[in-house]
């Protein structure tokens, strides 16, 4: 009777085994430590992040502001040890005030989960938290009046791994005469403030959906944001 129950146990056990992804479980790729959600910021983060949200909506003559429906500051958690910066906000994102929800957006979720992530496990924002015009490019005027503030964005969220979505991200934040071709797929170490931290830079998202050929190049990147032992 015993040896027919512990049968059916370890019967049971290994069609178990075959409903899940073992080597999710198993194996030690940097990536498992992403799986616990935990968005419980202490009172000072969040009381930091209050404070330049809104020193952002407090900010006076700015064009793109008075154009835009809402301030879009971030999405994700901001725990996460992985922070990445796209360009600024388009008319989805204006819509809904939350950065890389339109096509783009789209687009960044499925690199996203290729890597065994997805926005809520990360924490995203962007250069420029108002959406320029036509989604035209933000002038080196606009950079330079929102820079201090996703400066302090960066030090506030103290991520390990910093994610640099484009060129409007890695000149405002590395260098005005970098070229992307030559500073994406390598990791750059950094200091905002207090914060240090590894930056990488690939495609942005929007520039993948022009040149799809280039996915294979931001595929390279996204393997070593998976591998990185932070
Ligand atoms: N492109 C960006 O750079 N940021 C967004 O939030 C959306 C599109």
């Amino acid at each position: 009777m015993i040896f027919k129950k512990n049968n059916f146990s370890s019967l049971k056990l290994i069609k178990y085994y075959n409903y899940i992804n073992h080597n999710l479980i198993y194996n030690d790729k940097a990536i498992n430590r992403y799986k616990k959600d935990n968005f419980e910021i202490s009172e000072e983060k969040s009381k930091k992040l209050e404070l330049l949200k809104k020193s952002i909506i407090d900010l006076k003559n700015c064009n793109l502001k008075k154009r835009a429906k809402n301030i879009v500051f971030c999405d994700g958690n901001p725990k996460s040890k992985i922070m990445l910066i796209g360009e600024a906000p388009g008319a989805n994102e204006d819509q809904e005030g939350l950065p890389f929800v339109g096509r783009a957006g789209l687009l960044l979720d499925k690199m996203l989960a290729a890597i065994n992530l997805d926005r809520k496990k990360v924490y995203i924002s962007n250069i420029i938290n108002y959406r320029p015009p036509e989604n035209r490019r933000p002038t080196d005027e606009e950079i330079k009046r929102y820079l201090p503030f996703i400066l302090k964005h960066i030090e506030i969220i103290n991520p390990k791994i910093l994610v640099l979505l484009g060129s409007t991200a890695m000149n405002a934040l590395i260098g005005k005469d970098e070229v992307i071709s030559k500073m994406r797929g390598k990791w750059i170490e950094k200091k905002f403030g207090n914060c240090k931290t590894s930056v990488i830079i690939t495609f942005h998202p929007a520039f993948l959906m022009r040149q799809p050929a280039q996915k294979k190049m931001a595929w390279v990147d996204l393997k070593m944001i998976r591998d990185k032992k932070i």
